[in-house]
């Protein structure tokens, strides 16, 4: 795909590609332009108004936590052709699925398509189009049982997938726009809010997890703030250095036969949120709070611990889109996307990353 005619984030410094590969993630404080950013803050409270009109705008004191019956009557607005609703929550979050949006598109993984390709290579990132003329989106996904379990889940119905991974690619994976189309590469998940004043995730930050598999497309994440996220207010937390830590214990684990999706073992190795390494790390590193104004990017290898931070604040909500680059098809065949024998971390990276 041509290079976009959109204002891009500057490409990285030497310096900040080696603290992406030192702690596994970087923060890029208000890169984004503040003009789509506040056009996606006016989206977000259109929705507001028309799915949970009683919070306002200009007064704090009406952003309490969803209740269970607000949330009941919300999960119910599924669209008629899959996906999820278009908004939705509990407690204190909710989400928008308006993932693939040119907006939101343009405003952050667009944004950083030359970061993304400086990283992973250029020519081997999976461009996200977003929406055809239908109205759905097409991108290749590789079918592993997380994959097929988030389709299942997000789509709300079977699509005549196989109920277990097939474990290769999906060239053409097509997807309703509120569907999870992070899994074909054509869209963010939307917009992830934490209200003011959320729980504690307690002593343990039981929650933090590393996303899905280590096999699969996916390598750089990015998280970006659409408003300013002080300091403790759900910013992005991550655990600095954890990324290779998780990497190598889940490759080992893979080889070993086991999935990040095999729930039912007692003592399961690597993937999921009690396991060893998780508890190992948790033990010895600090989490940092990635806070910054709007505009602000987290830049993070796919296989860091994280969590979506508490929000203490009375009167911010914390407001972020996600999104992961995936290597193409071509640039990444399946054979490697289940293999990493050599046990290089870096190995789909860039020579610029690599060297
Ligand atoms: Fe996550």
């Amino acid at each position: 795909m041509s290079t976009p005619s959109l204002k891009q984030v500057a490409p990285l410094t030497a310096n900040q590609i080696a603290k992406v590969k030192r702690d596994g993630f970087l923060v890029l404080k208000a890169v984004l332009d503040p003009e789509l950013c506040g056009q996606a803050r006016d989206d977000m409270w259109e929705a507001i108004e028309t799915h949970l009109p009683r919070m306002k705008r200009d007064d704090p004191s009406t952003w309490g936590p969803i209740t269970a019956e607000e949330s009941a009557r919300l999960k119910a607005q599924r669209p008629a052709g899959g996906g999820d609703p278009y908004f939705s929550g509990s407690e204190h979050r909710f989400t928008v699925r308006n993932g693939a949006e040119e907006l939101l598109l343009n405003l952050a993984p667009r944004a950083l398509w030359q970061v993304a390709e400086q990283l992973l290579g250029e020519g081997t990132v999976v461009w996200p189009a977003g929406l055809d003329e239908s109205g759905s989106t097409t991108g290749p996904c590789f079918m592993c049982d997380d994959a097929v379990g988030g389709l299942v889940s997000h789509v709300g119905h079977e699509m005549g997938w196989p109920s277990k991974g097939t474990f290769t690619t999906e060239k053409a994976l097509r997807l309703p726009k509120t569907g999870p189309v992070w899994l074909n590469g054509q869209g963010t998940r939307g917009l992830y809010c934490t209200l003011p004043k959320s729980p504690s995730p307690g002593p343990d930050y039981r929650g933090a997890h590393s996303d899905g598999a280590c096999y699969g497309r996916g390598r750089l994440q990015m998280s970006a703030y659409i408003d300013d996220v002080p300091p403790n207010s759900g910013g992005f937390t991550v655990w600095p250095k954890s990324h290779t830590r998780i990497w190598r214990e889940q490759w080992k684990a893979f080889f070993a036969g086991e999935k990040h999706t095999d729930k039912h073992l007692a003592v399961r190795r690597a993937g999921g949120y009690t396991d060893p390494v998780i508890g190992q790390i948790k033990a010895s590193t600090q989490p940092f709070d990635c806070h910054g104004p709007a505009g602000t990017v987290v830049l993070w290898h796919t296989k860091i611990l994280h969590l979506a931070g508490q929000n203490a604040s009375d009167d911010v909500i914390r407001q972020a889109t996600i999104y992961g680059f995936l290597k193409t098809p071509a640039a990444l065949p399946d054979a490697l996307v289940v293999d990493n024998t050599n046990g290089d971390i870096w190995r789909d990276w860039s020579d610029e990353v690599r060297g």
